[in-house]
């Protein structure tokens, strides 16, 4: 199995700091992003990435290189537009070159692997398998109703397990999949880790582009349904982080770090270091008091009163700084 990472969004809620340091690249509890991802897919066995990039191409192959650093080996191609993830995805199809893949969404972070669910896919020999997971809010994402998993009884909800049986998470057939429903029909939001076999590329020349004017995946995955093919969900029973906002980028951090303090040794830190505070290599940090915050690298912040929720770079000098994200020139 081969993987393929999705990594060419601007990471525009975390602009400014994004102008800088492209997404997939920015340092969370101080090492790339996409260095979780690649661990995800090592775990699996998966030794050759391609990644589909943006703009940020050069920056990343700078930074990535050939993969042998990392104990892969990566391949880049080029989106050309940004016309969403099933576009993004029709990049990697020479890569792919008719194997089955694993594709991870590049603003997705985990706390567990998926050797259960990868293993559960190749040998159910399904066209596709998705990890999905229960929130609150699922019209923000995909949802996939999932044959067996009732909403009053389904574990979340103190109910029985499903398919899985004992110790095994919970796998069942999807029987339709909506992109940001208005009134969903499941608490099952698609999250981010798919695994499709060769038939994906049947379909995606016959996607349309959807309200929001993106071919997406999760309207790839209802063809392959319409299909008639075995399109099944597996219920993840880790946590999934979603870095893409100042909330969800810090509490990603804030997780990742145990809800402590990670300060580079090459950093000088002068002030109260509160909980949940990464301070990357190099960076002069001084402040009254700081917590629940990202100093990325090389930055310089002076504050005269205390760091609360943000994300710093470059060189920032104010009185307060709460609940924003930073990158300053001069
Ligand atoms: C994308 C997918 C959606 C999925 C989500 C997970 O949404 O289209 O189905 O649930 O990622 O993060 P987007 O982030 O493009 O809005």
């Amino acid at each position: 199995m081969k993987g393929v990472i999705l990594a060419a969004g601007k990471g525009s809620r975390l602009f400014p700091v994004t102008h800088h340091i492209p997404k997939p690249i920015l340092p969370l509890a101080n090492r790339m992003t996409i260095e979780y991802a690649f661990d995800r897919l090592k775990e699996i066995g998966i030794s050759e990435v391609c990644v589909v990039v943006g703009e940020s191409e050069p920056r990343m192959r700078e930074a990535l290189g050939d993969g042998s650093s990392f104990g892969i080996s990566l391949a880049y191609v080029r989106q050309t537009e940004p016309k969403g993830l099933a576009h993004a995805v029709g990049f990697a199809k020479d890569f792919v070159a008719g194997d089955s893949f694993a594709l991870y969404l590049g603003d997705a972070i985990y706390s567990d692997g998926f050797e259960t669910y990868a293993r559960h896919f190749t040998e159910s020999g399904c066209a596709n398998l998705n990890i999905v997971k229960p929130v609150e809010d699922p019209s923000r994402f995909g949802v996939a109703n999932v044959e067996g998993w009732e909403l009053p009884l389904s574990p979340m909800n103190g109910g029985e397990r499903g398919l899985g049986g004992e110790g095994e998470p919970f796998v069942g057939p999807i029987q339709k999949l909506v992109e940001k429903p208005t009134n969903p029909e499941s608490n099952l939001a698609m999250a981010g880790l798919y695994f499709f076999g060769p038939e994906i590329w049947s379909v995606l020349p016959d996607l349309e582009p959807s309200p929001r004017g993106e071919f997406e995946i999760t309207d790839a995955i209802q063809l392959l349904i319409d299909r008639g093919e075995n399109v099944l969900a597996g219920v993840y029973e880790g946590t999934w982080f979603d870095t893409g906002t100042l909330d969800s980028f810090l509490a990603t951090s804030s997780f990742l770090v145990g809800g402590g303090q990670l300060i580079d040794p090459a950093s000088q830190v002068r002030g109260a270091i509160g909980e949940s505070v990464v301070v990357g290599q190099g960076a002069i940090l001084e402040c009254l008091c700081i917590e629940d915050s990202v100093i990325l690298p090389g930055a310089e912040i002076r504050s005269t009163g205390a760091i609360k929720h943000s994300l710093l770079g470059g060189r920032v000098s104010s009185d307060e700084l709460e609940g924003v994200i930073e990158f300053g020139l001069s």
